[in-house]
């Protein structure tokens, strides 16, 4: 992408960024966000900042413009049953429970994906359901998909994806819950009809909107990296009200609700936190320290070329890795470093190994050696500042978020992450800069 000389500049963009906050939630830097702007300024012939502002706040031709904008804004990285830890939780533990409790009363089970983006988490949670779920035709299912962005919804009414969209769905529930059609993958009606796309804001809450009250289980993962705290804590406690009492709420790996919100209580599993709604009058527990967890889902991404043995011994410690064998997987590692010590994926993913097994030491050291190899890797600065806020050395987790976002600067936002194939440039920041915000404001301390 091609980017411009100078960013607008704070003052220019000051109004800019409190209308994108009230309008969406959304926290925007002037640097970031400067090429989009003044591409839309050029396209509806605006040559001053202020005027194209002032279109955009005035009449009906300018809140199209706006919500066009916003739309542009929006950052739609997704697949289907995507940080797969938490799909087991849901698939083993909470939707047991919820059965159980329900089976002799109300049969009924709401289910929202808030920031559904094209709809593979919402189509995720029917087909889990499906599973889950006996005599799913004696209950009353319903799950409802909701984004800002009108274009991702039409696609995930259209419920067409490409190989890369399915390549976590396992191979037998393809085969159950997809069409194949002209080498696309497409979501069959038995899970489309539990299913529903609707537009919803989640900046503008509406306490009377009846489609998304009571519900049981929430997700919303990957939509609050973009948000400024304000809007978050806005946010949760919107879900506070909407979600049942005892209800779940999923959000991604990135975001949590400490020193956010005080209606959730946090439940940890092996290797997530999901949140549940507190029953009203229950004082908040004290969150847990919670384990350091790396940054990132383990990606499942076939390596690069190497020499044949240590070829194969990553593969084997990608595979351990992606069943949760961690322990078994270690050794491995160790091995092929022993051979190569310049394996910069060998390093990552043991850090991410170490992280997932709270030996957050070595995986310091991990990551640190990952940077020998590759100084300016994002990733490796980003789980580093993510340990060290668990170890509550927040200088150091600071200027570990600093570099990432030192080094983001120079890449293209839409560019891929290395070692995490599904999170672009621009996502990550965004994780960071929230993190950032959080340090900084003290909230820690
Ligand atoms: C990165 S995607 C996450 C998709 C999915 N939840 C996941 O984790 O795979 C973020 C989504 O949030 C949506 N979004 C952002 N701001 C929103 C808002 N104010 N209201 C509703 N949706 C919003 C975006 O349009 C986008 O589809």
């Amino acid at each position: 992408m091609k980017h411009e000389a100078a960013p607008l500049s704070e003052e220019a963009f000051g109004p800019f960024k409190r209308l994108l906050e009230n309008e969406a939630g959304f926290a925007v830097n002037a640097a970031f966000f400067s090429n989009t702007l003044r591409a839309r300024m050029r396209e509806h012939g605006f040559e001053k900042a202020q005027a194209y502002y002032a279109f955009l706040t005035t009449g009906s031709s300018g809140k199209e413009e706006l919500k066009a904008l916003i739309e542009q804004l929006t950052v739609g990285e997704t697949s289907f049953f995507r940080y797969q830890a938490q799909w087991d939780v849901l698939r083993d533990v909470l939707l047991p429970e919820l059965i159980r409790e329900r089976r002799l009363g109300e049969r009924s089970l709401r289910c929202w994906s808030a920031g559904c983006c094209s709809g593979e988490e919402a189509y995720s949670i029917a087909m889990t359901v499906l599973e889950t779920l006996p005599q799913v035709e004696k209950w009353d299912v319903r799950i409802l998909g909701t984004d800002i962005n009108n274009d991702y919804l039409r696609k995930a009414e259209a419920g067409l994806y490409s190989e890369r969209s399915v390549r976590s769905v396992p191979p037998d529930w393809r085969q159950k819950y997809f069409n194949q059609v002209e080498g696309r993958y497409a979501v069959c009606d038995a899970v489309k009809r539990f299913v529903r796309f609707e537009q919803y804001n989640l900046a503008q809450d509406s306490p009377a909107d009846s489609r998304v009250s009571d519900v049981d289980v929430l997700f919303c993962r990957n939509v609050t990296i973009y948000f400024t705290l304000e809007s978050t804590k806005r946010l949760m406690e919107q879900f506070a009200g909407r979600l049942h009492p005892g209800g779940y709420l999923f959000l991604g790996h990135a975001e949590t609700l400490w020193q956010i919100s005080d209606r959730f209580e946090p439940v940890e599993f092996p290797q997530t936190v999901i949140y549940r709604r507190m029953h009203d009058g229950t004082s908040p527990m004290p969150e847990p320290l919670l384990s350091p967890r790396p940054f990132l889902e383990l990606p499942q991404a076939p390596l690069p070329a190497k020499a044949p043995d240590q070829h194969v011994l990553l593969f084997q410690a990608w595979e351990l890795a992606n069943q949760g064998a961690y322990t078994q997987a270690i050794p491995l590692l160790l091995k092929v470093l022993e051979e190569d010590n310049l394996s910069d994926e060998a390093y990552h993913l043991l850090g991410t190994l170490y992280c997932r097994i709270d030996q957050s030491e070595k995986a310091l050291e991990a990551f640190k050696r990952a940077l020998y190899v590759d100084p300016i890797n994002p990733l490796a600065y980003m789980n580093m500042g993510s340990i060290y806020r668990y170890q509550r050395r927040l200088k150091e987790a600071e200027r570990a978020f600093k570099n990432v976002l030192k080094i983001l600067d120079k890449r293209a936002p839409e560019s891929r992450v290395p070692f995490a194939e599904d999170m672009s440039c621009a996502s990550l920041r965004a994780a960071c800069v929230q993190q950032l915000q959080v340090l900084q404001a003290g909230v820690e301390r």
